[in-house]
Protein backbone atom coordinates (compact mmCIF):
# COMPACT_ATOMS: atom_id res chain seq x y z
CA UNK A 1 0.00 0.00 0.00
CA UNK A 2 0.98 3.85 -0.48
CA UNK A 3 1.76 5.82 1.91
CA UNK A 4 -0.67 8.41 1.34
CA UNK A 5 -3.26 5.43 1.62
CA UNK A 6 -1.92 4.45 5.44
CA UNK A 7 -1.96 8.57 5.99
CA UNK A 8 -6.14 8.63 5.06
CA UNK A 9 -7.17 5.93 7.50
CA UNK A 10 -4.75 7.24 10.34
CA UNK A 11 -5.91 11.09 10.06
CA UNK A 12 -9.63 9.92 10.85
CA UNK A 13 -8.06 9.45 14.71
CA UNK A 14 -5.33 11.68 15.07
CA UNK A 15 -7.09 14.29 16.91
CA UNK A 16 -9.13 12.02 18.91
CA UNK A 17 -8.09 11.78 22.80
CA UNK A 18 -4.85 14.64 21.72
CA UNK A 19 -3.61 16.76 24.50
CA UNK A 20 -2.08 20.30 24.61
CA UNK A 21 1.12 18.53 25.07
CA UNK A 22 0.67 16.64 21.58
CA UNK A 23 0.10 13.67 23.38
CA UNK A 24 -2.66 11.14 24.03
CA UNK A 25 -5.11 11.10 27.02
CA UNK A 26 -7.12 7.82 25.57
CA UNK A 27 -8.28 6.07 28.73
CA UNK A 28 -9.64 2.89 29.18
CA UNK A 29 -13.46 3.66 29.14
CA UNK A 30 -13.69 7.15 28.93
CA UNK A 31 -14.93 9.05 26.42
CA UNK A 32 -12.68 9.32 24.00
CA UNK A 33 -12.48 5.69 24.29
CA UNK A 34 -16.14 4.88 23.69
CA UNK A 35 -15.25 7.27 20.71
CA UNK A 36 -12.36 4.99 19.51
CA UNK A 37 -14.67 2.00 19.94
CA UNK A 38 -17.57 3.94 18.13
CA UNK A 39 -14.55 4.47 15.11
CA UNK A 40 -13.70 0.91 15.32
CA UNK A 41 -17.30 -0.32 14.58
CA UNK A 42 -17.94 2.12 12.30
CA UNK A 43 -14.80 1.07 9.89
CA UNK A 44 -15.86 -2.95 10.79
CA UNK A 45 -19.45 -1.70 9.25
CA UNK A 46 -17.91 -0.44 6.36
CA UNK A 47 -15.66 -3.70 5.55
CA UNK A 48 -18.71 -5.90 6.58
CA UNK A 49 -17.08 -7.07 9.62
CA UNK A 50 -19.47 -8.30 12.50
CA UNK A 51 -18.22 -6.68 15.90
CA UNK A 52 -18.75 -7.75 19.41
CA UNK A 53 -17.52 -7.31 23.11
CA UNK A 54 -16.47 -9.71 25.01
CA UNK A 55 -17.34 -10.49 28.20
CA UNK A 56 -14.15 -8.40 29.57
CA UNK A 57 -14.36 -5.06 27.36
CA UNK A 58 -11.88 -6.44 24.65
CA UNK A 59 -13.90 -5.39 21.37
CA UNK A 60 -13.58 -8.05 17.97
CA UNK A 61 -14.54 -7.58 14.43
CA UNK A 62 -14.64 -10.45 12.17
CA UNK A 63 -14.27 -11.27 8.95
CA UNK A 64 -16.02 -14.71 8.93
CA UNK A 65 -14.88 -17.00 6.49
CA UNK A 66 -14.25 -20.38 5.75
CA UNK A 67 -14.29 -22.84 9.23
CA UNK A 68 -11.92 -23.38 12.06
CA UNK A 69 -10.05 -21.01 14.41
CA UNK A 70 -9.16 -17.69 13.22
CA UNK A 71 -6.38 -15.65 12.64
CA UNK A 72 -6.46 -13.22 15.37
CA UNK A 73 -4.35 -9.39 14.95
CA UNK A 74 -4.96 -6.22 16.58
CA UNK A 75 -3.63 -4.48 19.39
CA UNK A 76 -5.22 -1.66 21.61
CA UNK A 77 -6.16 2.26 21.64
CA UNK A 78 -5.55 2.71 25.13
CA UNK A 79 -2.43 5.17 26.07
CA UNK A 80 -0.28 5.91 28.75
CA UNK A 81 -1.01 9.71 29.97
CA UNK A 82 0.22 12.00 27.18
CA UNK A 83 1.64 9.09 25.23
CA UNK A 84 2.34 8.86 21.60
CA UNK A 85 0.26 8.72 18.77
CA UNK A 86 1.08 4.91 17.61
CA UNK A 87 1.33 2.60 20.68
CA UNK A 88 -1.76 0.83 20.07
CA UNK A 89 -3.52 2.13 17.64
CA UNK A 90 -1.20 1.47 14.72
CA UNK A 91 -1.98 -2.01 15.02
CA UNK A 92 -5.29 -1.50 14.56
CA UNK A 93 -5.65 0.88 11.93
CA UNK A 94 -2.76 -1.35 10.15
CA UNK A 95 -5.40 -4.70 10.45
CA UNK A 96 -7.83 -2.54 9.09
CA UNK A 97 -6.00 -2.06 6.04
CA UNK A 98 -4.28 -5.06 5.75
CA UNK A 99 -8.28 -6.30 5.52
CA UNK A 100 -8.52 -4.17 2.58
CA UNK A 101 -5.58 -5.04 1.03
CA UNK A 102 -6.65 -8.84 0.94
CA UNK A 103 -9.92 -8.20 -0.31
CA UNK A 104 -8.90 -5.93 -3.14
CA UNK A 105 -6.58 -8.78 -3.96
CA UNK A 106 -9.31 -10.76 -4.35
CA UNK A 107 -8.38 -13.26 -1.13
CA UNK A 108 -10.92 -15.18 0.49
CA UNK A 109 -9.69 -17.02 3.96
CA UNK A 110 -10.04 -20.25 4.43
CA UNK A 111 -10.62 -19.58 8.15
CA UNK A 112 -12.19 -16.64 10.09
CA UNK A 113 -9.71 -13.38 10.31
CA UNK A 114 -10.62 -11.07 13.40
CA UNK A 115 -9.51 -7.91 14.81
CA UNK A 116 -9.19 -7.37 18.05
CA UNK A 117 -9.48 -3.42 19.97
CA UNK A 118 -8.21 -5.03 23.79
CA UNK A 119 -8.87 -2.51 26.68
CA UNK A 120 -6.81 -0.91 29.56
CA UNK A 121 -3.31 -2.44 27.67
CA UNK A 122 -1.40 0.36 29.18
CA UNK A 123 -2.66 0.25 32.96
CA UNK A 124 -2.67 3.85 32.03
CA UNK A 125 -6.11 4.16 34.02
CA UNK A 126 -6.32 1.43 36.55
CA UNK A 127 -2.72 0.57 37.06
CA UNK A 128 -2.70 -3.09 35.66
CA UNK A 129 -1.51 -3.41 32.17
CA UNK A 130 -2.80 -5.41 29.60
CA UNK A 131 -5.76 -5.89 31.89
CA UNK A 132 -8.65 -7.05 29.16
CA UNK A 133 -6.02 -9.77 28.06
CA UNK A 134 -5.45 -10.85 31.59
CA UNK A 135 -8.47 -10.77 32.19
CA UNK A 136 -9.30 -13.12 29.08
CA UNK A 137 -6.90 -15.33 29.93
CA UNK A 138 -7.96 -16.27 33.63
CA UNK A 139 -4.52 -14.83 35.15
CA UNK A 140 -6.60 -11.65 37.11
CA UNK A 141 -9.27 -12.63 39.84
CA UNK A 142 -12.64 -10.12 38.23
CA UNK A 143 -13.18 -9.51 41.80
CA UNK A 144 -9.86 -7.59 42.29
CA UNK A 145 -10.06 -6.20 38.75
CA UNK A 146 -13.43 -4.28 39.25
CA UNK A 147 -12.25 -2.86 42.58
CA UNK A 148 -9.07 -1.44 40.93
CA UNK A 149 -9.41 1.90 40.65
CA UNK A 150 -8.29 5.11 38.69
CA UNK A 151 -6.41 7.81 40.02
CA UNK A 152 -10.37 9.71 41.08
CA UNK A 153 -10.94 6.79 43.04
CA UNK A 154 -13.67 5.73 40.42
CA UNK A 155 -13.27 1.84 40.46
CA UNK A 156 -13.24 0.11 37.27
CA UNK A 157 -16.87 -1.74 37.92
CA UNK A 158 -18.32 1.65 38.06
CA UNK A 159 -16.34 3.00 34.67
CA UNK A 160 -17.32 0.01 32.96
CA UNK A 161 -20.94 0.64 34.36
CA UNK A 162 -21.07 4.20 33.20
CA UNK A 163 -19.89 3.34 29.63
CA UNK A 164 -22.87 0.57 29.31
CA UNK A 165 -20.60 -2.22 29.66
CA UNK A 166 -21.72 -5.14 32.45
CA UNK A 167 -18.37 -5.52 35.09
CA UNK A 168 -20.25 -8.74 36.32
CA UNK A 169 -19.86 -10.79 33.46
CA UNK A 170 -15.45 -10.08 33.55
CA UNK A 171 -13.62 -13.35 33.64
CA UNK A 172 -11.75 -16.09 31.98
CA UNK A 173 -12.85 -16.51 28.18
CA UNK A 174 -11.13 -19.97 27.37
CA UNK A 175 -13.45 -20.55 24.59
CA UNK A 176 -12.94 -17.60 22.95
CA UNK A 177 -8.78 -18.20 22.99
CA UNK A 178 -9.76 -21.68 21.60
CA UNK A 179 -11.64 -19.91 18.81
CA UNK A 180 -7.94 -18.62 17.48
CA UNK A 181 -5.41 -20.26 15.72
CA UNK A 182 -2.67 -17.90 15.79
CA UNK A 183 -2.37 -14.24 16.66
CA UNK A 184 0.00 -11.26 15.28
CA UNK A 185 -0.07 -8.06 17.04
CA UNK A 186 1.77 -5.54 14.59
CA UNK A 187 3.34 -3.05 16.83
CA UNK A 188 5.45 0.29 16.57
CA UNK A 189 8.86 -0.44 17.91
CA UNK A 190 9.65 1.47 21.10
CA UNK A 191 13.66 1.43 20.84
CA UNK A 192 16.08 2.30 18.46
CA UNK A 193 16.98 -1.26 17.74
CA UNK A 194 15.08 -1.95 14.28
CA UNK A 195 16.63 -0.34 11.45
CA UNK A 196 14.91 -2.27 8.49
CA UNK A 197 11.19 -0.80 8.44
CA UNK A 198 9.70 -3.79 9.64
CA UNK A 199 10.94 -6.34 12.61
CA UNK A 200 9.54 -9.36 14.47
CA UNK A 201 9.63 -9.89 18.34
CA UNK A 202 11.75 -12.88 19.47
CA UNK A 203 10.91 -12.24 23.03
CA UNK A 204 9.28 -9.98 25.62
CA UNK A 205 11.62 -9.22 28.59
CA UNK A 206 10.23 -10.22 32.17
CA UNK A 207 8.57 -6.99 34.05
CA UNK A 208 6.96 -5.67 36.57
CA UNK A 209 4.61 -3.25 38.36
CA UNK A 210 5.20 -2.72 42.37
CA UNK A 211 3.33 -0.20 44.38
CA UNK A 212 5.53 1.49 47.03
CA UNK A 213 4.03 3.20 50.21
CA UNK A 214 6.66 5.45 52.39
CA UNK A 215 4.86 6.75 55.41
CA UNK A 216 6.14 9.49 58.04
CA UNK A 217 4.67 12.38 59.51
CA UNK A 218 3.21 15.24 58.56
CA UNK A 219 4.38 18.48 60.00
CA UNK A 220 5.25 21.87 59.60
CA UNK A 221 8.24 22.54 56.88
CA UNK A 222 9.05 25.90 58.86
CA UNK A 223 8.81 24.87 62.70
CA UNK A 224 10.43 21.11 62.43
CA UNK A 225 13.82 20.52 63.64
CA UNK A 226 15.89 18.29 61.52
CA UNK A 227 16.67 15.79 64.23
CA UNK A 228 12.35 15.67 64.74
CA UNK A 229 11.53 14.92 61.35
CA UNK A 230 10.49 11.46 59.66
CA UNK A 231 10.14 13.01 56.26
CA UNK A 232 8.75 10.13 53.81
CA UNK A 233 10.18 12.11 50.80
CA UNK A 234 13.60 11.44 51.67
CA UNK A 235 13.39 7.55 51.58
CA UNK A 236 11.39 7.84 48.59
CA UNK A 237 14.55 10.19 46.96
CA UNK A 238 16.67 7.34 48.34
CA UNK A 239 14.53 5.02 46.74
CA UNK A 240 14.55 6.49 43.09
CA UNK A 241 18.44 6.49 43.11
CA UNK A 242 18.43 2.91 44.62
CA UNK A 243 16.18 1.45 41.41
CA UNK A 244 18.50 3.30 39.18
CA UNK A 245 21.53 1.92 40.80
CA UNK A 246 20.34 -1.19 41.35
CA UNK A 247 19.07 -1.87 37.68
CA UNK A 248 22.49 -1.10 36.24
CA UNK A 249 24.61 -2.92 38.31
CA UNK A 250 22.28 -5.91 37.70
CA UNK A 251 22.00 -5.25 33.66
CA UNK A 252 18.38 -4.34 33.82
CA UNK A 253 15.98 -1.50 34.04
CA UNK A 254 14.42 0.81 36.78
CA UNK A 255 11.95 3.32 36.66
CA UNK A 256 9.98 5.28 38.70
CA UNK A 257 7.64 7.74 36.79
CA UNK A 258 4.70 7.90 38.71
CA UNK A 259 4.76 9.55 41.74
CA UNK A 260 1.65 10.84 44.79
CA UNK A 261 2.30 12.74 48.06
CA UNK A 262 0.09 13.72 50.63
CA UNK A 263 -0.96 16.17 51.49
CA UNK A 264 1.06 17.41 48.41
CA UNK A 265 2.09 21.01 50.11
CA UNK A 266 4.90 23.14 49.61
CA UNK A 267 5.42 24.34 53.00
CA UNK A 268 4.61 21.08 54.90
CA UNK A 269 6.57 17.62 55.22
CA UNK A 270 4.69 15.12 53.61
CA UNK A 271 3.10 12.57 55.55
CA UNK A 272 3.30 10.06 53.23
CA UNK A 273 4.59 9.33 49.71
CA UNK A 274 3.23 6.78 46.86
CA UNK A 275 5.16 5.92 43.91
CA UNK A 276 5.37 2.91 41.56
CA UNK A 277 8.46 1.07 40.83
CA UNK A 278 8.55 -0.53 37.20
CA UNK A 279 11.35 -3.22 36.71
CA UNK A 280 12.34 -5.13 34.09
CA UNK A 281 15.63 -7.20 32.56
CA UNK A 282 16.31 -9.57 30.23
CA UNK A 283 15.50 -12.82 32.56
CA UNK A 284 13.83 -13.21 35.53
CA UNK A 285 17.00 -13.82 37.94
CA UNK A 286 18.16 -10.87 36.75
CA UNK A 287 15.13 -9.24 37.53
CA UNK A 288 14.65 -11.06 41.06
CA UNK A 289 17.81 -9.71 41.88
CA UNK A 290 17.15 -5.86 41.33
CA UNK A 291 14.06 -6.53 43.43
CA UNK A 292 15.70 -7.94 46.46
CA UNK A 293 18.68 -5.65 46.35
CA UNK A 294 16.31 -2.41 46.30
CA UNK A 295 13.81 -3.50 48.69
CA UNK A 296 16.65 -4.57 51.16
CA UNK A 297 18.05 -1.25 50.47
CA UNK A 298 15.16 0.87 50.60
CA UNK A 299 13.68 -1.00 53.73
CA UNK A 300 17.34 -0.09 55.25
CA UNK A 301 17.15 3.39 55.02
CA UNK A 302 13.43 3.82 55.84
CA UNK A 303 14.73 2.62 59.50
CA UNK A 304 17.49 5.44 59.66
CA UNK A 305 14.63 7.80 58.55
CA UNK A 306 12.47 6.49 60.72
CA UNK A 307 10.05 5.86 58.52
CA UNK A 308 7.40 3.45 56.93
CA UNK A 309 7.83 1.13 53.85
CA UNK A 310 6.03 -1.71 51.56
CA UNK A 311 6.07 -2.47 48.28
CA UNK A 312 3.57 -4.65 47.19
CA UNK A 313 3.51 -6.22 43.53
CA UNK A 314 0.64 -4.85 40.75
CA UNK A 315 1.59 -6.92 38.30
CA UNK A 316 4.33 -9.55 37.04
CA UNK A 317 4.64 -10.74 34.05
CA UNK A 318 7.51 -13.81 33.45
CA UNK A 319 9.51 -13.74 30.40
CA UNK A 320 7.67 -14.32 26.90
CA UNK A 321 9.62 -15.98 24.26
CA UNK A 322 7.46 -16.01 21.27
CA UNK A 323 6.48 -19.43 19.06
CA UNK A 324 9.48 -20.11 17.06
CA UNK A 325 8.13 -22.00 14.19
CA UNK A 326 5.57 -18.87 14.13
CA UNK A 327 8.58 -16.23 14.07
CA UNK A 328 10.35 -17.70 11.80
CA UNK A 329 7.62 -18.51 9.63
CA UNK A 330 7.33 -15.06 9.34
CA UNK A 331 10.75 -13.87 9.01
CA UNK A 332 11.11 -15.76 6.20
CA UNK A 333 8.09 -14.99 4.62
CA UNK A 334 9.06 -11.12 4.74
CA UNK A 335 12.41 -12.02 3.12
CA UNK A 336 14.26 -12.51 6.23
CA UNK A 337 13.03 -9.57 8.37
CA UNK A 338 15.39 -8.87 11.48
CA UNK A 339 14.41 -10.93 14.57
CA UNK A 340 14.52 -8.85 18.00
CA UNK A 341 13.50 -8.79 21.49
CA UNK A 342 11.68 -6.25 23.44
CA UNK A 343 11.86 -4.87 26.69
CA UNK A 344 7.83 -3.22 26.40
CA UNK A 345 4.77 -5.28 27.64
CA UNK A 346 2.01 -6.10 25.07
CA UNK A 347 -1.39 -8.39 25.15
CA UNK A 348 0.41 -10.92 22.89
CA UNK A 349 2.67 -11.40 25.48
CA UNK A 350 -0.41 -12.54 27.71
CA UNK A 351 -1.97 -14.51 24.96
CA UNK A 352 1.26 -16.22 24.18
CA UNK A 353 0.39 -18.36 27.05
CA UNK A 354 -2.40 -19.45 25.22
CA UNK A 355 -2.36 -18.98 21.51
CA UNK A 356 1.07 -19.49 18.98
CA UNK A 357 1.68 -15.36 18.65
CA UNK A 358 4.20 -13.14 16.92
CA UNK A 359 4.87 -9.41 16.84
CA UNK A 360 5.79 -7.31 13.84
CA UNK A 361 7.75 -4.17 14.92
CA UNK A 362 7.34 -1.15 12.54
CA UNK A 363 10.96 1.03 12.66
CA UNK A 364 10.63 4.35 14.84
CA UNK A 365 13.17 6.62 13.82
CA UNK A 366 13.79 8.28 17.33
CA UNK A 367 13.15 5.38 19.13
CA UNK A 368 10.56 7.47 21.50
CA UNK A 369 7.62 5.77 22.43
CA UNK A 370 5.24 6.52 25.62
CA UNK A 371 5.95 10.25 24.76
CA UNK A 372 4.43 12.57 22.43
CA UNK A 373 7.43 11.94 20.39
CA UNK A 374 6.55 8.57 19.35
CA UNK A 375 6.92 8.34 15.63
CA UNK A 376 7.09 5.83 12.80
CA UNK A 377 6.71 7.48 8.93
CA UNK A 378 3.84 7.08 6.94
CA UNK A 379 6.07 4.72 4.21
CA UNK A 380 7.46 2.44 7.11
CA UNK A 381 3.75 1.99 8.77
CA UNK A 382 2.30 0.85 4.77
CA UNK A 383 5.13 -1.77 4.94
CA UNK A 384 4.00 -2.52 7.99
CA UNK A 385 0.35 -2.84 6.41
CA UNK A 386 2.07 -4.93 3.27
CA UNK A 387 4.03 -7.03 5.67
CA UNK A 388 0.68 -8.17 7.91
CA UNK A 389 -1.51 -8.54 5.16
CA UNK A 390 1.10 -11.29 3.76
CA UNK A 391 1.06 -13.09 7.44
CA UNK A 392 -2.67 -12.77 7.48
CA UNK A 393 -2.63 -14.21 3.97
CA UNK A 394 -0.31 -16.81 4.72
CA UNK A 395 -1.88 -17.80 8.23
CA UNK A 396 -5.57 -17.58 6.66
CA UNK A 397 -4.91 -19.89 3.36
C1 LIG B 1 3.39 -1.19 27.89
O1 LIG B 1 3.54 -0.68 26.81
C2 LIG B 1 4.51 -1.35 28.76
O2 LIG B 1 5.54 -1.88 28.30
O3 LIG B 1 4.44 -0.93 29.92
MN1 LIG C 1 1.19 -1.12 23.08
MN1 LIG D 1 2.73 0.96 25.67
Amino acid sequence: MDATGFRRLWDQIAETGRADSGGYLRFSWSATDLALREWFDAQAAERGLRVESDRNGNRFAHWDAGTGPGVLTGSHFDSVPHGGAYDGPLGIVSALLAVDELRASGFTPARPIVIGAFTEEEGGRFGVPCLGSRLMAGVVDPDRARALTDPDGTTLAEAMRAAGADPDALGPDPERLASFTAFVELHVEQGRALEAPVGVASAIWPHGRWRMTFTGAGDHAGTTRIPDRRDPMLTFAFAVLAARKEARLAGGLATVGRVEAVPNATNAIASQVTAWLDSRAPDEAVLAEILSGFTSKVKDRAERDGTGFTIAAESETPIVEFDLALRDRIAALLGGAPVLPTGAGHDAGVLAAHVPTAMLFVRNPTGVSHAPGEGASDEDCAAGVDALAAVLRDLAC
